[in-house]
């Protein structure tokens, strides 16, 4: 699908590439100089994260390595309860290392606390949380997130590696969709 056909799938545009551009970069100077003489792990939640992912590691100036996990959920019956399912786990140990959860959303609240204790659990040094975007409306459990790049109203939102039945990841931007595009799924 070409992407002019998906920006018209918008309702609004809710953050512009360059506002995106710039809140990452602040990110990314903010850790910076949280860890400095430090190194740290990024660990991308797949998939929603992996832009804001890849432009945030260019953006800290410390010795990173990356790792990346894929969860789900069982399905909305027992989503209440935080039963997640790792898809894909982490490759490489964490013992003993800063670890930087990185996500794209924080909705329920229900995956992060599920991945926090998970981690924290396997003896990292030190665990924080950096999401690109904050639905606080939503939270449906109490989890602190150590940075945030935007808080966001409760609205189903696409772009910049967030999708709707996978699609619109590639969008630059992250927008509103169209009700219409929900019922013409459905
Ligand atoms: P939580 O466990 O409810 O916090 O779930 C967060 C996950 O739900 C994110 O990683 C996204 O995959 C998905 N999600 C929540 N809100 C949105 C949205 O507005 N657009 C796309 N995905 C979303
Ligand atoms: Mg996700």
């Amino acid at each position: 699908m070409e992407r002019k056909t998906l920006i018209d799938d918008l309702e609004r545009v809710l953050l512009t590439p360059e506002e995106i551009n710039a809140r990452v970069a602040e990110l990314g100077r903010r850790i910076t100089n949280d860890f400095r003489g430090e190194e740290v792990r990024l660990v991308g939640i797949l998939k929603g994260a992996f832009m804001f992912f890849a432009d945030l590691s260019r953006q800290i100036d410390l010795p990173v390595s990356m790792d990346f996990m894929a969860i789900s959920s069982y399905g909305k019956a027992t989503k209440s309860s935080g039963v997640v399912r790792i898809i894909k786990d982490l490759d490489n140990d964490i013992t003993g290392k800063n670890v930087i959860i990185v996500e794209d959303i924080i909705d329920s609240g229900m995956s992060l606390s599920f991945l926090k204790e998970n981690l924290i659990s396997r003896g990292a040094k030190s665990l924080k949380i950096c999401v690109l975007l904050d639905k606080p409306d939503r939270r449906r459990t109490q989890i602190d997130v150590d940075y945030v790049g935007f808080t966001i109203p409760d609205e189903f939102v696409v772009g910049f590696g967030l999708d709707y039945a996978e699609q619109y990841r590639a969008l630059p931007m992250i927008g509103v969709l169209k009700p219409s595009v929900y019922s013409r799924k459905d």
